[in-house]
């Protein structure tokens, strides 16, 4: 499991171009994203998202394990028109380990 999460600190080295965790986590070209299992897609505080993300979340779109997964892979499949310039994780292990190193960023 700390293996997972260790695996998924190095897989975060492809989003940490765009996003940042931690305590002092900002957003920047990608909002920040602690906290993000249970948060509502597109409501990050001031970080200006795609008009497609704003309405996903309106829509009922919420970050959860399923949610995160389908768009870690396919992320304009998940929300068309998504402006995160992003190809998407080909490996399934990749994906989960991210998600587990993420998890640890989660208030509760
Ligand atoms: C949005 C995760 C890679 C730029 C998001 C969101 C998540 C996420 C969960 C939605 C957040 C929310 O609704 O508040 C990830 C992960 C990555 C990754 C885990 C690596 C596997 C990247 C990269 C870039 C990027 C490399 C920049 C090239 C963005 C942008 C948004 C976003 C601009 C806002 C999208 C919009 O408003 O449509 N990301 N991301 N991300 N991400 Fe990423």
């Amino acid at each position: 499991e700390s293996a997972e999460i260790a695996e998924g600190e190095k897989v975060f080295r492809k989003c940490a171009a765009c996003h940042t965790v931690g305590e002092d986590a900002k957003s920047r070209v990608g909002p920040h994203l602690n906290d993000l299992f249970g948060r509502t897609a597109g409501t990050v505080d001031g970080f200006k998202y795609s008009a497609a993300m704003v309405a996903a979340g309106e829509g009922g779109l919420a970050w959860d394990e399923q949610s995160l997964t389908q768009f870690l892979v396919k992320p304009r499949e998940v929300v068309s028109g998504t402006k995160m310039a992003f190809a998407g994780l080909r490996k399934s292990v990749d994906v989960a380990n991210v998600l587990a190193y993420l998890k640890t960023f989660d208030a509760d």
